[in-house]
């Protein structure tokens, strides 16, 4: 049978993410010939624009987050016939009678929120009183999902008023991407490194995010967030799940989505005593990235000077279950940092005894793997020196994904876009992981506010406070950079 007719509505589609992510993935998607033959994308926005300005002025912004090779005369033109413009008030009925009016019947509806996540229960229930809400429509929600606890419960419970949790799809772009996803294989779809993935023959596990990006323009949207909202709870821990999982029965997205959970509720609860000690929380002040003189939080347009919010997280974790013992999971994050680096690093225990006249300690054996800005896996392993004696140096295996492979490879939004579209719900989360990923990350929140200090300072393009160097160092660990 042929895919039925697809009408995708994009909420918030004059915003950021949709100009920056959404548009240029769906343009993507088209030109390889992902999107169903009887595809429409209906941009719903605020703005009262016609057809012709959305497309020139928003459409035409978009273009620019397109890499140029991408860019077909032919293909654009027929990408802009899919596109209609809608603008609408969230909070007006009518409006959404009006909206209904540009819908096909019998078309699969895919609602995208890309909006405040405060609108998310207006728009539910006003498709569905427009009666746009069949069971076969999808909704994508965009994160924050909450901004703590109650808030990401609240929205699970409007949300689910109108949309089955099958028809749910909540994104966090990270599981869209290709390293990211490539996990689950080098995992599961290898045996050598299952028997070893474990206490106690892995000493640590190492995940960051570095970003060399500050706050840019939304500080009107980060101040109220940070860094532990904004990345620890739900990036850097969707990360950590894949990493600490147990085996899924089968890759049925349930079967996933299970051992995720079963990872997010070992987390160990942290109290008072193990905040104030192993969460290292810092704040950008004016510095150099990457030879770029780059201003300090608090001097950036939109940022209250007495800021406490934190652009820097890193911390110790610790997954409670017979697999993960007493292994520590360090993770960190933050803006304005010296690299651009996306990695999770597997640091293996060391030899029980050394033979070697050398001054190694541990074996030196370490799986990074790259997410960001190359996409590669590394093992590092110990060689002999070349001449005479029996020195020891370490070396590294390296797999460049970009060369292994030559196939495109698509970015996180379109792959996930597709996703939806096809309704495998694998790589989005389910409302237990959300809450779940709360339950751990709120009690650092309330322990920041009861310890009433300011972030700890670090100059713009190093890697964070001196803090964090040294809650490494307490274990006798370094982070990557340093080792
Ligand atoms: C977003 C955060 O979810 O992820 C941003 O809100 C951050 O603050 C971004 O910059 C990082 O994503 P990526 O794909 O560029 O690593």
């Amino acid at each position: 049978a042929s895919d039925p007719d697809l009408d995708l509505f994009i909420f918030g589609a004059t915003g950021d993410l949709s100009v920056r992510k959404l548009l240029p993935a769906l343009y993507m998607a088209h030109l390889h010939g992902n999107l169903p033959t009887g595809a429409r994308i209906l941009a719903v926005g605020r703005q009262a624009l016609s057809r012709e300005a959305f497309i020139q002025q928003v459409l035409g912004g978009a273009r620019q987050f397109i890499e140029a090779r991408s860019l077909q005369a032919e293909a654009w033109d027929r990408f802009e016939a899919l596109i209609d413009y809608v603008a609408l008030d969230a909070t007006a009925p009518e409006d959404f009678a009006r909206l209904a009016r540009h819908s096909r019947a019998g078309a699969q509806r895919v609602f995208y929120l890309a909006t405040a996540p405060a609108l998310f229960t207006r728009i539910c229930a006003h498709l569905a009183g427009a009666g746009l809400v069949d069971a076969q429509a999808r909704v994508v929600l965009e994160k924050p999902l909450g901004h703590d606890m109650a808030s990401a419960r609240a929205i699970n419970a409007e949300v689910g008023r109108f949309f089955e949790e099958q028809q749910i799809f909540r994104i966090d772009h990270y599981l869209g991407k290709e390293t990211v996803q490539n996990l689950m294989v080098l995992r599961f779809g290898n045996a050598i490194f299952e028997p070893l993935w474990r206490a106690p023959f892995i000493r640590s596990v190492q995940i960051t995010v570095a970003e060399t990006v500050g706050v840019g323009s939304r500080a009107g949207f980060y101040d109220g967030t940070g860094a532990l909202r904004d990345m620890v709870q739900n990036h850097l821990l969707q990360m950590l799940c894949i990493v600490a999982m147990e085996p899924p029965v089968s890759l049925d997205p349930d079967a996933i989505r299970d051992e995720k959970l079963k990872v997010l509720r070992s987390l160990r609860p942290m109290g008072p005593a193990e905040i104030a000690r192993d969460v290292i929380r810092g704040q950008y002040t004016a510095g150099a990235v990457q030879q770029r003189a780059a201003t300090g939080y608090l001097q950036e347009d939109g940022v209250p000077p007495d800021s406490r919010t934190e652009t820097f997280v890193s911390l110790k974790a610790h997954i409670d279950n017979w697999r993960w013992g007493n292994v520590p999971f360090f993770l960190r994050t933050g803006k304005c940092l010296a690299e651009r680096c996306s990695e999770i690093v597997i640091d293996f225990a060391g030899q029980p005894f050394s033979l070697f006249p050398d001054t190694y300690r541990s074996a030196g054996n370490r799986l990074v793997i790259r997410l960001q800005p190359e996409e590669s896996v590394q093992l590092q392993i110990m060689a002999k020196e070349p001449g005479s004696g029996m020195r020891r140096r370490p070396v590294s295996l390296d797999l460049d994904l970009h060369t292994a492979f030559t196939e495109r490879r698509a970015e996180a939004y379109e792959r996930l876009l597709i996703d939806v579209i096809r309704g495998r719900l694998t790589h989005f989360m389910r409302h237990d992981e959300l809450e779940a990923a709360w339950a751990w990350v709120e009690p650092i929140l309330h322990g920041w506010a009861a310890q009433g200090d300011a972030p700890r300072p670090y100059a713009a393009g190093t890697w964070g406070p001196a803090a964090s160097s040294a809650l490494m160092a307490r274990h006798d660990m370094q982070w990557s950079e340093e080792a």
